[in-house]
């Protein structure tokens, strides 16, 4: 049997590891070369930088993608629509008999639609997640993949659920768990073995955060940890001047706070004028995008989290973190 599995964006390589190596200790129990699985792994490159994609690559121990489509920023019709065109020479080449998509991104949409067009079956990780939520480009993504998916490999029994009331046939739907949490226990020791202050020293957001180093580790209150990058809360200038009002008002004076800068938001604050105001916020420290275990490090010795992040929410119900979802609505409500 021939996969191909295809990954993009930072949640889908923490989801393809397990798979990977699924894949990996199948072969190793077989003989027989014909009775092994060969698997291509395709990155459509919409995520590039080292600190986005290649560090997590080497932490979670995921083989170099096969192949790169190279795909990189743009609109979502430009991601979706370069990364049609380059898979489907992809899936016209290889002839696989699966496809293997995860999560929600814009790859997992666009691969999902190829695959379907070239008659390849295609079996979607993480199916079933639903927000309601139509403004999401996720929901969007997650709704267009499950409806062209033959196998819809569910995490929990709501996003099975899901898919019935959506009158998906019960023989295409499997309850497997969730994935990403089988990262998150095979990593969990190595993540608690890490040294707080190494973690903070090494990932600054530059020099002038190391100043507030010292404040956030003497702090007797704990920390609490912030991630946030959804167009809904970082694409309007009403809502991020909002968000950070409240960073400043609500919360810092009382929990000082760690906050690892995600790309998109780091462009937002700047075009609109708040970055500054962020980098002089006391009780604040900024860093740069954290590694796999650098982050789950951080979330096991945090007071609590603030995230729009889908998997950081269930990354903290299993850790025990109290985590406020800063969203209106969550495809995970089982967190
Ligand atoms: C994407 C996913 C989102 C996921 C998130 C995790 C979709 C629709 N969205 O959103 O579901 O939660 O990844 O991070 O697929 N950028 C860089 N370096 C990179 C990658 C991106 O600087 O390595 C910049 C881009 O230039 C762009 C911005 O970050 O301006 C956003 O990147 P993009 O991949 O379009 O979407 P995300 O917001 O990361």
């Amino acid at each position: 049997m021939k996969i191909i599995s295809v990954v993009g964006a930072r949640p889908n390589f923490i989801k393809i590891a397990p798979f990977v190596r699924a894949i990996e200790e199948h072969n190793a129990d077989l003989a027989d070369e014909g009775a092994k699985i060969k698997h291509v792994l395709v990155h459509t490159g919409q995520h590039y930088d080292d600190k986005m994609s290649r560090d997590f690559f080497t932490s979670l121990n995921i083989p170099e993608a096969d192949i790169n489509l190279g795909i990189g920023s743009g609109s979502h019709a430009e991601q979706v629509g370069k990364t049609m065109i380059e898979f489907e020479k992809i899936v016209k080449s290889h002839q696989p008999d699966w496809v293997v998509v995860v999560g929600d991104v814009n790859a997992t949409c666009a691969c999902s639609i190829t695959a379907k067009k070239e008659h390849i079956k295609v079996a979607h990780i993480e199916a079933g997640l639903r927000s309601f939520d139509m403004e999401m480009p996720e929901e969007i993504n997650r709704l267009v993949t499950d409806r062209l998916s033959d196998l819809l490999l569910t995490p929990c029994s709501i996003s099975s659920d899901n898919l019935r009331n959506e009158g998906v046939a019960e023989d295409r739907i499997k309850f497997v768990g969730n994935i990403m949490i089988d990262t998150l226990e095979a990593n969990r020791e190595k993540a608690g073995a890490l040294d707080m202050k190494t973690v903070l020293e090494q990932n600054l957001y530059d020099t002038e955060e190391g100043g507030k180093l010292e404040h956030m580790i003497a702090s007797s209150s704990g920390y609490g940890l912030m991630t946030m990058h959804r167009p809904s809360n970082v694409d309007r200038e009403s809502i991020l001047r909002l968000i950070i009002e409240f960073l400043k008002e609500e919360v810092v004076h009382r929990t000082p706070l760690i906050w690892p800068m995600h790309p998109r938001t780091e462009k937002q604050l700047t075009k609109f004028g708040l970055w500054d105001e962020v980098k002089k916020m006391k009780g604040l420290l900024l860093l740069q995008p954290l590694g796999y275990h650098e982050l789950l490090k951080l979330n096991m010795s945090a007071k609590l989290v603030l995230t729009d992040s889908g998997g950081i929410q269930e990354e903290c119900c299993v850790l025990g973190t109290p985590c406020l979802t800063m969203r209106w609505n969550t495809e995970r409500p089982i967190t």
